[in-house]
């Protein structure tokens, strides 16, 4: 029996959201609203494998999910809701714990990027929840046995693991999963979808670093709640080389600071590199730059001021993550019925 296309992601609360998230993440989430079952979650146990301000982390639960929801995606239709209010997640992130492998965990660039690698001072004082955080993320995934996961190029690596959890559960459990009239393939192999020209969004201040919450500079970074003002004076003063764009992609090998605002103005109009560079080829920065600012205020202005309604609105957001864990649980507890019974749980 064929898997329902079922799509889940998540993104954690431990920062102010940015135009990396935006466009790597959430406005890619939309349009599979269309096509798929789409669960998109807030995952704040996630979150906390680093330490979080318990009230910081509160804040930035709600402001994904305000996010999620000005940004297009209709709580109707979509699934949206917080990790923790389903409790399965943590149930299934325990079994894979069981599943998963200490080497295969130990591998993982970014644990060894946050750890410190190899054997660094660091890698003994971190939590233990940042070691099995892959684990757990393929919980969140084979939870709903979603089969499709949107996300930045930086998790492939995750989704893979994932499919190596996949595996082995459905291999060494085979002889139960048969046992119990199941489809011997019980979890899908989940694919990663990373899709678009900005799959990566780079610092407005240095090209080849991730635009990210935890940079010492203010201006590399473009938050979903900053004014049209700040918006524009952070695009305008963005590093750039002298040369103007060129008319093809090719020209802008070598050239990651170009790179990077083109692929912001591709992702933000739903154009192509090339369609992009068709218009603006041979155009200097003086022209690009106060385009780009225009185009970005236009599109994320009006999603910032919706945030705002909603943030502001506690009692309308807690019905629907409320709703929305409602609605996962409902789609979780049938998939974990089996799961407890394949492994061997009394219940
Ligand atoms: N690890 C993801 C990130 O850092 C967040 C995440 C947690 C996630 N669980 C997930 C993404 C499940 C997709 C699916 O961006």
């Amino acid at each position: 029996m064929p898997f329902t296309p079922r799509v889940f992601s998540g993104i954690k609360p431990s920062g102010d959201l940015h135009l990396g998230n935006y466009l790597g993440a959430i406005r890619r989430f939309v349009p599979l609203q269309q096509t798929h079952e789409t669960i998109y979650c807030v995952v704040d146990m996630h979150a906390i494998t680093v330490w979080q301000e318990p009230e910081d982390l509160r804040r930035w639960t709600y402001e994904i999910a305000a996010a999620y929801i000005a940004s297009g995606l209709d709580p109707n239709r979509s699934i949206i809701f917080n990790q923790s209010q389903v409790v399965e997640h943590a149930e299934l992130g325990w079994i894979f714990n069981c599943v998963a492998r200490v080497g295969w965990m130990a591998r993982m660039t970014q644990f060894k990027d946050k750890a410190g690698s190899e054997g660094g001072e660091n890698s003994e004082a971190v939590s233990l929840g940042l070691f099995a955080y892959p684990s757990l993320m393929a919980a969140d995934i084979l939870l709903y046995k979603a089969t499709g996961v949107p996300v930045g190029e930086d998790q492939r690596q995750h989704l893979e693991l994932t499919r190596d959890i996949a595996k082995k559960f459905n291999h060494d459990f085979r002889k139960q999963i048969k046992g119990l009239g199941l489809d011997e393939e019980f979890f899908p192999l989940t694919e990663s979808m990373v899709t678009g020209p900005a799959t990566r969004v780079m610092s407005l201040r240095d090209g080849k670093k991730k635009m990210s919450k935890s940079d010492a500079s203010d201006m590399s970074t473009i938050y979903m709640m900053d004014g049209a003002d700040t918006i524009s004076k952070k695009i305008k003063k963005a590093t750039t080389d002298p040369e103007p764009l060129p008319s093809e992609a090719q020209g802008l090998e070598g050239r990651a600071e170009a790179a990077n605002l083109v692929a912001i103005y591709a992702a933000l109009s739903d154009r192509s590199v090339d369609a992009v560079l068709d218009e603006y080829g041979g155009s200097g920065w003086g022209r690009f730059k106060p385009a780009l600012a225009d185009l970005a205020v236009s599109v994320l202005a009006p999603i910032a001021t919706q945030m705002q309604r909603l943030v502001d609105d506690r009692a309308e957001m807690d019905r629907i993550l409320g709703n929305g864990a409602d609605r996962a649980r409902a789609i979780a507890q049938p998939i974990m019925d089996d799961v407890r019974r394949i492994v061997g749980f009394v219940r």
